[in-house]
């Protein structure tokens, strides 16, 4: 038997958002080995995550939707996709976003916070909707996750409507496991410190200047992200629900780092 026979989600169908690129696509290929069908919904086409589906032998578990994530009726579509390609559904990862309108507040017009809103909360809204009515009606429980930020809790991490529009996610994922609890559906969140992404490495960002911001000695890379959201996923976590699960090297804890920039040194 392969791994993905014998895996920790092995026979689970999932949907994964943002998956042709970064913390997505680590999160599919992470499911796939774990031995879970994966529907690959994104805006973009999944090239790069087939192809690397392929060399392993996993892009027959892998069915892509093209999909926006901000409009209702394409949510709608991907979860028929999983009905219709698998014939049920077990895991809904609501993870596409991107960084929203980048000015300061007072420089964002209405329009501006609207797309941001869409993008990173609308969306997971309309996916934890779609997804909980389907689960509710299959009847055998199933798992909601959602790529949070650490910018939902402290300032200096994102432009300030990422940091506002995560939190309400945070907020949103919990409120929605109370609510869900009684179906067996649990629903967390997972958010991530800086991972290493495609962006960062074209923006010359280097996996170094990842390091230098965190007390861990190596960056976080999407496979962490999808170790966290498989072990979350899966039956061993069966009590966890209405959890956001700080996934960043350190960063929270360490700090403001007042000491070190008053004194120069940290204790
Ligand atoms: N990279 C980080 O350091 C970091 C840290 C914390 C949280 N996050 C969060 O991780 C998630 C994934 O981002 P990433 O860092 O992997 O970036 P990324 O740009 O590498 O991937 C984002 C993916 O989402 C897709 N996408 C964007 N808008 C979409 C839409 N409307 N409909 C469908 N797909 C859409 C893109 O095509 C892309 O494939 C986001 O929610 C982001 O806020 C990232």
């Amino acid at each position: 038997m392969s791994d993905a026979q014998t895996g920790e989600l092995s026979g689970k169908v999932a949907i994964v958002t943002g998956s042709a690129s970064g913390i997505g696509q680590g999160i599919a290929l992470g499911f796939l080995r774990a031995g879970a069908r994966v529907i690959a919904a994104d805006l973009n086409a999944n090239v790069e995550t087939r192809n690397l589906a392929a060399r392993e032998r996993l892009e027959g578990q892998l069915h892509e939707v093209r999909a926006d994530v901000t409009q209702e009726d394409d949510i709608a579509r991907i979860i028929e996709a999983a009905q219709e390609r698998y014939g049920r559904l077990d895991i809904m990862v609501n993870n596409a976003g991107g960084s929203g309108a980048l000015e300061p507040i007072l420089d964002i017009d209405a329009k501006g916070f609207d797309l941001t809103f869409a993008l990173l909360v609308r969306s997971v809204f309309l996916g934890i909707r779609h997804a909980g009515r389907f689960l509710k009606a299959q009847g055998e429980g199933g798992v909601i996750l959602t790529t949070g930020s650490i910018a939902a809790r402290a300032g200096g991490c994102s432009p300030s409507l990422y940091a506002a529009a995560k939190a309400a996610v945070v907020q949103l994922s919990a409120m929605s496991a109370v609510e869900l609890a009684p179906y067996s559906i649990r629903v967390n969140t997972v958010s991530p410190g800086p991972i290493m992404i495609p962006g960062f490495a074209s923006s010359g960002i280097s996996a170094e200047q990842l390091i230098a911001l965190q007390p861990w000695p190596e960056a976080g890379q999407p496979s962490d992200v999808a170790a966290a959201m498989t072990f979350l996923a899966s039956e061993k976590c069966r009590f966890a629900t209405g959890s956001d699960w700080v996934l960043d090297g350190g960063i929270l804890a360490q700090g403001p780092l007042w000491l070190e920039r008053l004194y120069g040194k940290s204790t």
